[in-house]
């Protein structure tokens, strides 16, 4: 038993509900996992973790499928709730409290702000919330800062430019929130007008007395990052096609715009990617969005494994 990962049985709704020192002991977990894999190969067998997925996903869902496998333990998924009770008009607390009597552990992801937080006080065992609506996606945030602790060497210390849909992106939210307890930290946020970041957001940044600035062009960010966070438009929260549609290819990461960023910054993106990443980038030492996708699952492997205590 470790005494530094104190997380059995919580649960994990907003990014902010582990402090900066369990997240660090979760990445030293997920490094010694990544280093030995078959140490930790059994250390779930007899546990059950259940997927249920509200919205499209293929990283966060088959991410968390992956690592429960990859820890000896086994998966049900409700991958499309269409063909479960729900069509039948069952309350989203029934569902919970029935997966509740099958599983050890449940992964959430749905449409609806707040979801994961009702599930959570519905249920009897753990809750992970996989993205709910525009508001938070804390495992992408443990994925986000292992990836930055890994390729950058600290969590402290960086100009870090969010791209994109800073308005409805939620692992933008997520990301931002914690990394606003880091010392040293500038945020560039690039968006357009319509996509700006929430005020709600911003206020907390001005209230943490962090610099920040707001720009159109990602020319003028480029040059300032180390870390470089592109996000997809999100479609699916917009009303409206034709602005979506405006909007979608108004910031396009090329090979020539790379040559504003520092040698040794580095690219990130949740995934999935749309336009906002030419393909000739992926070649680029900086480019680390699939490793990303690797030390997510890691990430994951280390707060399956501590919250279901066998570590
Ligand atoms: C993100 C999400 O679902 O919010 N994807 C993911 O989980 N990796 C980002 C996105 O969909 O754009």
């Amino acid at each position: 038993m470790r005494a530094e990962v104190a997380l059995k049985g919580r649960s994990f709704i907003n990014a902010l509900d582990l402090s900066p020192e369990e997240y660090e002991a979760l990445f030293d977990l997920a490094e010694e996992i990544r280093a030995q894999p078959e140490a930790f190969a059994e250390v779930c067998k007899g546990k059950v973790l259940a997927t249920l997925f509200y919205e499209p996903s293929t990283r966060t869902r088959l991410s968390f499928e992956a690592a429960m496998l990859r820890l000896g333990g086994q998966i049900l998924t409700v991958a499309d709730p269409q063909t479960s009770s729900v069509a039948k008009g069952e309350s989203l607390a029934d569902t919970i409290r029935t997966i509740a009597c099958y599983a050890d552990l449940i992964v959430i992801r749905h449409p609806k702000e707040g979801a994961a937080h009702l599930a959570a006080m519905y249920s009897p065992i753990p809750v992970i919330n996989g993205g709910d609506g525009a508001r938070e996606h804390p495992t992408q945030t443990l994925t986000d800062l292992f990836t930055i602790r890994t390729f950058k060497g600290r969590l402290s210390q960086l100009g870090v430019a969010f791209c994109g849909d800073l308005r409805y992106g939620r692992t933008v939210h997520s990301l931002l929130r914690a990394l606003l307890r880091y010392p040293g930290m500038r945020f560039f946020l690039v968006s357009p007008e319509e996509l700006r970041l929430p005020e709600s957001l911003r206020d907390e940044l001005q209230a943490h007395g962090v610099p920040f600035l707001e720009v159109e062009q990602m020319e003028e960010a480029l040059p300032h990052a180390d870390v470089l966070y592109m996000t997809r438009v999100q479609k699916e929260r917009f009303f409206n096609e034709e602005d979506y549609l405006r909007l979608r290819d108004f910031y396009i990461l090329t090979p020539e715009r790379l040559h504003l960023l520092k040698s040794d910054a580095i690219v990130m993106h949740p995934l999935p990617r749309v336009t906002e990443i030419a393909y000739a980038v992926d070649a680029d030492p900086r480019a680390v969005y699939f490793q990303q996708v690797q030390l997510g699952m890691y990430a994951r492997m280390a707060l399956i494994a501590s919250v279901l205590g066998v570590v």
